[in-house]
């Protein structure tokens, strides 16, 4: 280890590397020299499973009492983790699951796919039964579900079978695969296992609460009392997660100032361990390729190098819907200098925009289309006052607005910038030569073209709204 120490200082000070080389062992030996700074480099991949769980005491004693509750006799069915991403809900279910050897249990990601059939077949799968062929009716399915546990239990001689669904939120976006009924499914294997002396509990985790999707009475009724929430983590909980994996993967410490640096990127808009694990990550492979020592510098060009993964990422995957309703985001956050736009004044603009003879999106469809956004971080939502009009949802995005307009499309984006740019040049002109009606500085005012040759800008026009409509979403 000293050995590799010494050699890492000296690298760090090394000239720069000779010609590229087309030989293996030369090649083999510049990834190895790249990768001098790593002891263990999986401590890095947020991936891994810690080797130290960090906290959530609360949340883990919860998830432990409701299982608990079989040895006297009753387990809640169903239990809600939800959080925003990166707030540690995969690693302390999965840390449960793997210390709580009472139980049997499967851990499903629905992630794999986008439909309720999709995740049937996938729970099916897990307990090593044959896919549906057809999407016919579901109780078949849910019997053989009931079959595989029983027999489970007894051979391995328990009472309890816990089915976790990972990324639970992926089948609500399947409204016609009838997400409910298969909450409801759930329910019901728990009732019919009962009847056979066992326990089953369903543990869905997902990024929104539960209780905030449109879900049967029969279904709420029954999964009401069992949400546990996983607030973002602080700061100081993200850079402890930091210092713990750090140790493990470096083979000499790493500056605090670094830690620091990387836990309050991924703690400005809600403290995601998993953005500050990838930011040291790729900070440090940055770095060290480039023979140079990590500093704040490379954890700054990481942080922007990710979000822009993440953005294309992102794009890559999503509908043409979706990306109109993001640049209708970009183009108001733009133009009006604000960060949060309600609803009603996003479905506005996307009617206004894109109006292009096509039927336009209804209200509700926008609506879901932000829930989706929210759920790739994309944009972030709050609850806000609208005084007299009560309360309406808002959104903002939460990557760079100019990564954003340009990923989408480079050319609209530079366009829309230019029409401002042009826009304000031309009302500094008819400021200085005072040539104004009251019309005209009115229009002005409310940033509106001033005369005809000036009327191309109305389509770019960003035109407020008091987001009077937001509670026709009904989600209020
Ligand atoms: N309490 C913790 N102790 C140690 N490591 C943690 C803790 N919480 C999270 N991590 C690490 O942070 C990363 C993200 O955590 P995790 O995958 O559990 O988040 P999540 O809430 O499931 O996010 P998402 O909603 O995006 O799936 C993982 O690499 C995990 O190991
Ligand atoms: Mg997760």
């Amino acid at each position: 280890m000293r050995a590799r120490l010494v050699e890492h200082n000296q690298m760090f000070n090394a000239s720069p590397e000779g010609a590229p080389s087309t030989s293996i062992a030369d090649i083999v030996s510049k990834v190895e020299r790249e990768n001098l700074i790593f002891a263990n480099k999986r401590a890095l991949d947020a991936l891994s499973f810690p080797m130290k769980i960090i906290g959530r005491e609360e949340q883990t004693e919860k998830i432990v009492r409701f299982l608990l509750g079989y040895r006297y006799g009753h387990v809640v069915p169903f239990i809600s983790v939800y959080g925003r991403s990166g707030s540690g809900k995969t690693t302390i279910v999965k840390h449960v699951c793997k210390e709580f050897s009472e139980s049997e249990h499967e851990f499903v990601n629905l992630r794999r796919t986008r439909t309720v059939f999709g995740a049937t077949n996938l729970v099916l799968a897990s307990l090593g039964l044959e896919p549906m062929k057809g999407s016919g009716g579901n109780k078949i399915p849910f019997e053989k579900m009931q079959d595989a546990i029983s027999i489970r239990l007894e051979k391995n001689k328990k009472k309890l079978f816990v089915l976790v669904l990972d990324e639970f939120d992926v089948i609500f976006g399947d409204p016609r695969g009838r997400p409910s009924d298969f909450i409801y499914q759930l329910l019901e294997l728990e009732k019919d296992l009962a009847q056979k002396g066992f326990y089953f509990c369903a543990i869905g985790i997902s990024n929104n609460v539960l209780s905030g999707y449109d879900l049967d009475d029969r279904v709420k009724s029954r999964i009401g009392t069992s949400e546990i929430f996983f607030a973002p983590y602080h700061y100081g909980n993200v850079k402890t997660i930091l210092e713990e994996r750090a140790q493990q993967a470096f083979i000499c410490k790493i500056d605090d100032v670094i830690l620091e640096r990387c836990a309050k990127l991924a703690s400005q808009d809600h403290g995601d361990a998993r953005r500050a694990i990838d930011l040291l990550r790729v900070a440090a492979e940055t770095a060290s390729a480039a023979h140079k020592p990590l500093s704040i510098a490379y954890v700054d060009q990481a942080s922007r190098e990710l979000q822009k993964d993440r953005i294309e990422n992102v794009l890559t995957d999503s509908s043409y819907n979706f990306k109109r309703v993001l640049a209708v985001i970009a183009r108001i956050t733009f133009l009006s200098k604000e960060e949060w736009h309600y609803t009603s004044v996003i479905v506005q603009q996307y009617k206004k925009v894109w109006f292009d003879g096509a039927q336009p999106l209804s209200y509700r469809r926008v609506s879901e289309i932000l829930r989706e956004m929210e759920d790739t971080g994309l944009v972030l939502s709050q609850i806000s006052s609208r005084g007299r009009h009560g309360y309406g949802k808002q959104y903002k995005l939460e990557m760079p607005l100019h990564v954003v307009g340009r990923k989408l499309n480079a050319n609209w984006w530079f366009g829309l910038l230019e029409a401002e740019k042009m826009h304000k040049r031309m009302m500094k002109y008819m400021r200085k030569t005072g040539d104004l009606s009251e019309k005209q500085k009115n229009r002005i005012e409310r940033n509106e073209a001033v005369d005809e040759k000036e009327k191309h800008w109305d389509s770019y026009v960003w035109n407020d709204d008091d987001g009077e409509n937001d509670s026709e979403s009904g989600e209020f």
